[in-house]
């Protein structure tokens, strides 16, 4: 029997007594309709729309070039597919920072012309007013804190954050106020497992890590990276499942050899 038919669809409520129960909740991202529909069909709890998408889709070293059409585009495909698991997808660069009236035009985007089931922004206080203008439309946020790829500028390295103690005390207090303002869960990415620990027991909300190691109430990984198909990435926290650019390389190659000595299309291939 399919999942879908078995389980009930995940919502922020779903995720909030997943933590009471302390079932950690596993999160992956997708950007197109065939992986996404895998991965609903596998049972996975959240999805998220990365603007890695701009880093694994389209080959930018960042990701701040993606824009609000492109993430609207994948998280369209993704939502097609999915019937259980609920869709989280990311506010791109420049699309909320400024201005808290942008950050809500940009989510109602998402929103109405996707069909998402939330949307998630890096950043503590610095967008505070971002995030309470969104939740008072009732569109459930998710917060990002740690290493936040698109203030990568800001900081110029992708290394571990928080390791100082100011750095560690504020990431705690955006945490809290995260959680007041009403988000509804906290991705932490990049810092001391510790540190991730004590967050996830300060907040009532559920904390998913990546690379914020394991006493947090989830973790979240990069579909591309944890199946092999990028290939010069690999942080600590990553664990690769499988070695899918080698697979897809050699059935490629296979492909190429049986076209060229005509073995296919064979006869049963043919009409
Ligand atoms: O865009 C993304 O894939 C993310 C994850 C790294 C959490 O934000």
């Amino acid at each position: 029997m399919e999942l879908e038919a078995t389980f009930p669809k995940i919502t922020t409520h779903v995720l909030q007594e997943m933590k009471l129960k302390q079932e950690k909740i596993a999160m992956l991202t997708a950007y197109d309709f065939s992986m996404a529909r895998i991965l609903d069909q596998a049972g996975i709890d959240i999805i998220l729309v990365g603007d890695s998408a701009s880093n694994v889709m389209s080959g930018h070293k960042t990701t701040l070039p993606i824009t609000l059409n492109d993430m609207i585009y994948h998280a369209s495909s993704v939502m097609r597919a999915v019937k259980r698991a609920l869709v989280v997808v990311d506010l791109p660069f420049g699309t909320y920072q400024g201005d808290s009236r942008e950050a809500l035009h940009s989510a109602i985007r998402i929103m109405k012309e996707a069909g998402a089931n939330a949307v998630k922004l890096e950043g503590g206080e610095e967008i505070h007013e971002s995030v309470e203008r969104i939740l008072t439309a009732g569109i459930p946020v998710m917060g990002h804190l740690g290493l936040t790829p698109q203030s990568i500028h800001k900081f110029g390295t992708y290394v571990v954050r928080a390791t100082e103690e100011d750095e560690a005390k504020k990431l705690v207090e955006d945490a809290q106020l995260l959680e007041k303002a009403g988000c509804f869960a906290i991705i932490l990415e990049k810092i001391p497992a510790k540190l991730g620990g004590e967050v996830a027991r300060k907040i009532k909300i559920p904390v998913i890590g990546i690379g914020a190691g394991n006493e947090v109430d989830g973790q979240v990984l990069v579909l591309h990276d944890m199946l092999g198909i990028t290939q010069e990435f690999s942080p600590r926290f990553l664990r690769r499942y499988h070695n899918l650019s080698e697979e897809i390389k050699g059935s490629v190659k296979a492909y190429i050899s049986d076209v060229k000595s005509v073995d296919f299309p064979n006869e049963r291939e043919q009409y």
